[in-house]
């Protein structure tokens, strides 16, 4: 196997560690890095080159793929000039804070041929993976509806992150687009959204100026929908995808971590939501032992990921340079692997900020012109 070369704009917490994972893989090297905060101390780490240029880096010969993982307002640039110059790009999500700039992002990889893959974990956790098995067999019948919670309660922090400032991580919604896009993988394009909400307790100086409590109600197509909640005013923390279907259903529940589908006689089976029983135990405790609830818990540099959070980036990574290598992309992975259903997932958030903001319900259409 020939090793393809890889470069990482971005080697704070999540972009080191993807490094790290690259390296380990068969047939895939890191070979430049660019951050000008921890740029010098990753690439000594690895082995690597230091390079101080976008278009440099990008225009390596001996790099086939970029990685982005720098802050989520700070990612559109590094992936237009990756895609410029033909490389094929993973990018964090969310891609993008707005439509136009995610349809700018992915329209650029697609008129230079290049695969644009979104960060989006879910897509990869084991449960998710077996809730869509079992709906494509019928075992829940049609989907009718789908809820989701990922909030919890947020006490001050040391200090403010990035993660928490509306314009530079887009607020809970957008930096935790998580379900929003993995409600849209199971149920397609929601067609229509109101959100209700806002900033209800975290109004002091040593919080941020993001949302805190936001309830989203989504309209698809044929009678079909989704509430979701998202936010850090929540005394009762919960994290959990629950998906209603005309025979059944399936929990996906990442606090007290387990999958449960049951069936139309009121059966329950269980099932892993991620690779091993060690990893969903050891998410449930780290769920249990924070400062700070799970659900909007952020990293940051020098930090090393959760078990079961490595295990799917360890994945994805996987699947990614299997693709460089030539693989086949999988039917239900295409969308995610052109950024379109990152950028429906991001169409759907900024209907949710408009809805918000004008106090109306918002046609998913209106905000892609
Ligand atoms: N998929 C997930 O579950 C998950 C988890 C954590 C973070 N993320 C995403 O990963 C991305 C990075 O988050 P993080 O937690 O690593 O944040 P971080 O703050 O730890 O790291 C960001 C890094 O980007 C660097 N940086 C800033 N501006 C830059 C620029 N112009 N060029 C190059 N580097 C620059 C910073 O110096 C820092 O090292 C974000 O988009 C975040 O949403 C995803």
């Amino acid at each position: 196997m020939d090793t393809k070369g890889y470069g990482i704009v971005g080697v704070g917490y999540f972009g080191a560690e993807l490094g790290r994972i690259v390296n380990a893989l068969e047939g895939a090297r890191v070979v430049a890095v660019l951050d000008p905060e921890n740029g010098e101390k990753i690439a000594l780490e690895y082995n690597c080159e230091l390079e101080t240029d976008l278009d440099t880096i990008c225009a390596r010969k001996d790099i086939d793929a970029i990685i982005v993982a720098t802050p989520n307002y700070l990612h559109k640039e590094p992936v237009l000039a990756a895609a410029r110059h033909k490389k094929n790009v993973f990018c964090e999500k969310p891609i993008a804070l707005s439509y136009a700039d995610c349809d700018q992002m992915v329209n650029t990889c697609k008129n230079n041929s290049v695969m644009f893959m979104a960060g989006h974990v879910m897509n990869f956790f084991n449960g998710v993976r077996k809730a869509k098995e079992l709906i494509n067999k019928g075992a829940i019948g049609e989907i009718l509806c789908c809820h989701s919670a990922r909030n919890g309660w947020e006490p001050p922090q040391n200090y403010i992150s990035w993660k928490k400032f509306k314009d530079k991580s887009g607020g809970h919604l957008y930096h935790h687009i998580h379900e929003l896009d993995c409600i849209q993988f199971l149920m397609g394009p929601a067609s229509a959204v109101t959100m209700i909400g806002g900033n209800v307790a975290h109004k002091e100086k040593e919080f941020s100026d993001e949302d805190d409590m936001m309830f989203l109600s989504i309209e698809f197509e044929n009678n079909t929908y989704a509430i979701c909640e998202y936010g850090s005013a929540f005394r009762w923390a919960e994290h959990y995808l629950l998906i209603n279907g005309t025979k059944g259903a399936i929990k996906i529940d990442m606090k007290d971590v387990s999958m449960t589908v049951k069936d139309a006689l009121g059966r329950e089976s269980k099932y892993l939501v991620h690779e091993t029983k060690e990893e969903d135990d050891d998410r449930t405790r780290i769920y249990h032992d924070l400062d700070i609830d799970g659900a909007i818990m952020y990293g940051m540099p020098g930090k090393k990921p959760p078990l079961w959070l490595h295990g799917i980036m360890k994945k994805e990574m996987t699947y990614f340079n299997s693709l460089l290598h030539g693989a086949t992309i999988d039917n239900e992975f295409k969308p995610l692997l052109t950024g379109d259903a990152a950028r429906a997932s991001i169409a759907t958030a900024d209907a949710a900020t408009l809805s918000l903001k004008e106090n109306r319900k918002v046609s998913v259409a209106e905000v892609m012109k």
